[in-house]
């Protein structure tokens, strides 16, 4: 919070000028922390989001040691597909894997929309709890995975280098692409609602996956899906974050996608995503994540170069260009939020 008792990440948020540039990161709760580590001894990733006491305690858990900006809540991109009827298992070291990949129409067909309040409900008690926990204290982000990058692991069954099968889909049956997209956007925008509604203060898309796709094909079978999803979450007051990676080169049209905060990846200098996106458009990024393992006087310097190209511009919010790996310091994790603050203070 700052001194006039707004959030100082929701202020730059809405482009209004802050006492020091705001500072969160993605999966800033997780296996690099020691005390995350501890518990997922005892439980399952999956049971830890769906038990509202464990995941308020691992949202919570960075920000009882560094003071960043904002908590996010614990929680996945992937939920959605288990009412969904797909089915959703983490394999240790394979990542997520759903068993009953969408292929065909029947597949998509067979689909089912999710009223999120009953079936996820777990997913507002932790924000109702973390909201009570925090008093406060940071603003709470909810979230949700982009209709692409969502589609995209419904249909590969899990973890994809080449997103073949996605985009075989798209191609050799637009209609089925578009009824799948059709029914994910539905969930999506009550999912986001529900989080909104429970208390989640803004909330960012992550489209981590659409980069594989060039910009003819992000404009044609993807923008007006996600476009939808913005649009369906206007009027709600809370902001929300469009963030991708690999977009570089399509910056103007994530940018018509909308979103009142877009976040990029480190493939692209700060200033020259900025700059084409309209430098009164709020911002976050972009710091690339193995970075932060590197040499902190290196941690240091690149901090720096991303401050200095957002050059104290008013809407940039730091943030890592993609989440925060497995093996990284907790120390440079905090040393950087420091950086981020000394350096941007008045
Ligand atoms: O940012 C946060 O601290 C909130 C928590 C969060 C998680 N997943 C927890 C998690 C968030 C925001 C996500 C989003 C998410 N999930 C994305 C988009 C962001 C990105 O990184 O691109 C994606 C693609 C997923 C899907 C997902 N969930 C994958 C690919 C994996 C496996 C990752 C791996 O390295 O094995 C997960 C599991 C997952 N989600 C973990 C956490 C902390 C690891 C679970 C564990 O402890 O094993």
């Amino acid at each position: 919070m700052d001194k006039n008792g707004d959030f100082r990440f929701l202020k730059a948020c809405r482009g209004e000028p802050v006492d020091r540039t705001p500072v969160w990161f993605m999966r800033q709760a997780g296996r690099y922390m020691k005390p995350y580590r501890d518990l997922k001894a005892k439980y399952s990733f999956l049971e830890m989001c769906k038990t509202p006491e464990l995941a308020t305690e691992v949202t919570l858990q960075p920000l009882g040691v560094m003071d960043v900006d904002a908590a996010i809540i614990f929680a996945d991109i992937l939920l959605p597909l288990e009412p969904m009827g797909t089915g959703l298992e983490f394999s240790a070291g394979d990542g997520p894997v759903i068993p009953r990949p969408v292929r065909s129409r029947k597949d998509v067909e067979q689909l089912r929309l999710v009223n999120s309040e009953e079936q996820l409900g777990f997913l507002g008690d932790s924000i109702r709890m973390v909201r009570s926990e925090l008093a406060g204290r940071a603003p709470l982000i909810g979230f949700s995975g982009a209709p692409f990058t969502l589609s995209s692991y419904m249909v590969e069954g899990g973890k994809s280098r080449d997103f073949a099968t996605t985009k075989l889909m798209m191609y050799e049956a637009p209609e089925t692409w578009n009824l799948l997209m059709d029914k994910v956007c539905t969930v999506l925008i009550d999912y986001l609602k529900m989080q909104v509604m429970a208390g989640a203060q803004a909330l960012q898309i992550f489209d981590s996956w659409v980069g594989c796709l060039g910009p003819g094909d992000y404009e044609e079978y993807i923008l007006p899906h996600t476009r939808r999803v913005i649009d369906g979450l206007k009027g709600l007051g809370v902001p929300v974050i469009n963030f991708s990676t690999g977009t570089s080169s399509m910056l103007g049209l994530i940018h018509q996608a909308g979103g009142d905060v877009l976040g990029f990846d480190w493939r692209v200098h700060l200033d020259e995503a900025w700059k084409q996106v309209g430098f009164n458009q709020p911002v976050q990024g972009n710091l690339d994540p193995i970075v932060l393992m590197a040499p902190l006087p290196v941690v240091k310097r690149r901090v720096h170069d991303v401050l200095r190209r957002a050059a104290g511009r008013p809407g940039h919010i730091f943030n890592l260009g993609h989440g925060i790996l497995q093996h990284t310091p907790v120390d440079h994790v905090k040393a950087v939020v420091d950086m981020v603050h000394e350096y941007t203070h008045g």
